[in-house]
């Protein structure tokens, strides 16, 4: 048996992870027309903001753990990126969620207007998409990127969740969960099937580390509701406090404080568990990154 990963370990491949996505993602930028010169300058801002990349990392965690190199993951890691940074612009909108914050700068449409910040998410999701096309040795990873982008997934999450918004504490658990599923663990099940074609894996590998990928999703979402509540600005990089305000559908509204922090963790020992079984090394960075995602402030 391997000795475990260190928190410090993961924490210093996370930062390299982030150094490696972000230049991939200028090379992208920098190879595909952006278009006129405003429209171009607020993708930038928004695609370039220092986010965590925790998406770009899964596809390079897992076509490594298959025993690809990270030239392969490159093209799936930059698409995702500009993908999940689109669904960010829109979900930040007066429209939908109305942030003023996000990636601890002003959100797109603060700085460049409402229309443009549909704009940009709309030309984000295409670059995604052309630069996928171009790049990637096959047509799968477009398929999946498409099917969990699209209303089977992300967006349709999007919709059940400004559907349940105002019905906060009206709203049962499971009603959660299902947005939870479709919001946001759609997207990070794809970064692992991703990184599961990049690395060459089998039909069979890829639906057992899928499962492993909706697991880390829905405790990710779990944890985000709770930081909405617990975490400061300086450090989300966002504002608490918009969930309670707006009446949202969140764990916290539907189980309190304690009852989401007990699923965020009965999620995170699950997914430990599928991991293991679908083949994840024992000691090896996808079960750390359990842990560092349930224990994550920002
Ligand atoms: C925020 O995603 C939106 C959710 C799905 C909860 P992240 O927390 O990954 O945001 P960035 O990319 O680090 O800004
Ligand atoms: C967002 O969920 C999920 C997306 C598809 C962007 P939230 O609305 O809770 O994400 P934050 O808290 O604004 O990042
Ligand atoms: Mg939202
Ligand atoms: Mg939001
Ligand atoms: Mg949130």
């Amino acid at each position: 048996m391997s000795s475990p990963v260190e928190e410090s370990f993961l924490v210093d491949w996370l930062a390299e992870t982030r150094i490696w996505a972000d230049a991939h993602m200028e090379k992208a930028l920098s190879s595909l027309d952006l278009g006129p010169t405003a429209h171009s300058e607020a993708v930038r801002y928004a695609l370039m903001g220092p986010g965590k990349r925790l998406r770009p990392a899964l596809v390079r965690l897992i076509c490594a753990q298959m025993g690809g190199q990270d030239e392969d993951a490159a093209p799936s890691a930059v698409a995702i990126e500009m993908l999940h940074t689109y669904s960010l612009v829109h979900d930040d909108l007066p429209c939908m969620d109305d942030d003023d914050l996000r990636r601890n700068r002003p959100t797109v449409h603060k700085v460049y207007g409402e229309a443009e910040a549909v704009l940009v998410g709309d030309g984000l999701q295409s670059l995604a998409f052309e630069w996928l096309a171009r790049t990637a040795h096959s047509a799968e990873p477009v398929a999946i990127l498409a099917h969990a982008a699209g209303p089977a997934g992300m967006v349709g999450g999007q919709s059940l969740d400004l559907a349940a918004t105002g019905r906060g504490d009206a709203i049962a658990v499971d009603e959660v969960r299902r947005i939870h599923s479709s919001k946001t663990a759609a997207l990070i099940a794809a970064a692992v099937e991703l990184g599961a074609v990049a690395g060459g894996a089998t039909a069979e590998q890829r639906m057992g580390l899928a499962r492993y990928g909706r697991g880390l999703g829905l405790c990710f979402q779990a944890v985000d509701d709770l930081l909405d509540v617990t975490g400061d600005a300086g450090t989300l990089g966002k504002t608490p406090g918009k969930d309670e305000a707006a009446q949202k559908a969140t764990l916290v509204a539907t189980l309190g404080l304690d009852g989401a922090r007990e699923e965020a963790r009965s999620l995170a020992q699950e997914t430990r568990e599928t991991a293991l079984e679908v083949g994840c090394p024992e000691g090896g960075l996808a079960l750390a990154l359990v842990d560092h995602l349930l224990d994550r402030t920002r």
